[in-house]
């Protein structure tokens, strides 16, 4: 079904539930190397390590909880039901734990494994991933659920066809610099869309954002989203 909005979601929709951003001050990329942990080589050299990392970030998920922003999203979805749709990088759960359904993990899903024989094979996780665990459905070892540097994202074919269709795009709490999702807007605003940003930091110049929101996203957010018509 054709959208009415897509919405695209990073690391600072989830900040003030007080999960780290990748990049500037004190983010993800600052205490550790995308090469050790976030590249297919890393995990080909060093998966103890790579599954380290990722079962350190599944174990403290459950200690932060949505925000109001978050919750804002569903109410909107609530609304308009199938012409919503929420694509989000981040690997966290808040989206699903406020109450989201039509929600697209780009960069993959914390709270999962896939197998490595057959990537269709994924499968709910909560516990510790360690160098034994097996996929469930044939045996084979298993991965994070998480999309790599290198590696191409989730649902794209999904995403571009509702980018292409949507009236609009709002892009929130992402520093849009990694692509594809960097590109969406610029893809969005080609085929019609009234292109939206939210987020802490704006850029002084961006021909194709028609509507700048500077601001926290628990604040701006709910405010948007109240006003959409
Ligand atoms: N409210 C709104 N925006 C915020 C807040 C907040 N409280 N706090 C930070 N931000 C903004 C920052 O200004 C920045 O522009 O969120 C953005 C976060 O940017 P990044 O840390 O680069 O996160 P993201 O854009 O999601 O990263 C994209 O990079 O490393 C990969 O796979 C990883 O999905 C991730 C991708």
């Amino acid at each position: 079904m054709k959208k009415r909005v897509v919405i695209l979601t990073g690391a600072g929709i989830s900040a003030e539930s007080g999960l780290r951003t990748f990049r500037g001050n004190d983010g993800m990329w600052e205490h550790e190397n995308i090469e050790d942990v976030c590249t297919p080589g890393a995990l080909r050299r060093d998966p103890k390590r790579v599954k380290d990392f990722y079962n350190f970030l599944r174990k403290g998920l459950p200690a932060h909880k949505p925000n109001a922003a978050h919750l804002a999203l569903v109410e909107l979805e609530n609304r308009l039901g199938d012409e919503f749709l929420l694509v989000t990088q981040n690997v966290d759960d808040l989206h699903e734990r406020a109450g989201s359904k039509r929600v697209l993990h780009m960069h993959g899903d914390l709270m999962k494994l896939r197998c490595m024989s057959d990537a269709s094979h994924e499968f709910s996780f909560t516990g510790e991933e360690t160098l034994e665990t097996k996929c469930p459905f044939c045996g084979g070892k298993t991965r994070p659920d998480i999309v790599f540097f290198e590696e191409v994202p989730l649902y794209m074919e999904e995403i571009q066809d509702a980018l292409r269709e949507c009236e609009e795009f709002v892009y929130i709490g992402t520093s849009s610099v990694v692509y594809p999702a960097a590109g969406f807007k610029s893809f969005a605003k080609r085929f019609g869309a009234k292109v939206t940003c939210l987020n802490l930091e704006i850029p002084s110049y961006d021909p194709d954002t028609d509507v700048f929101i500077q601001g926290k996203a628990t604040e701006v957010v709910p405010e948007w989203v109240k006003n959409f018509k």
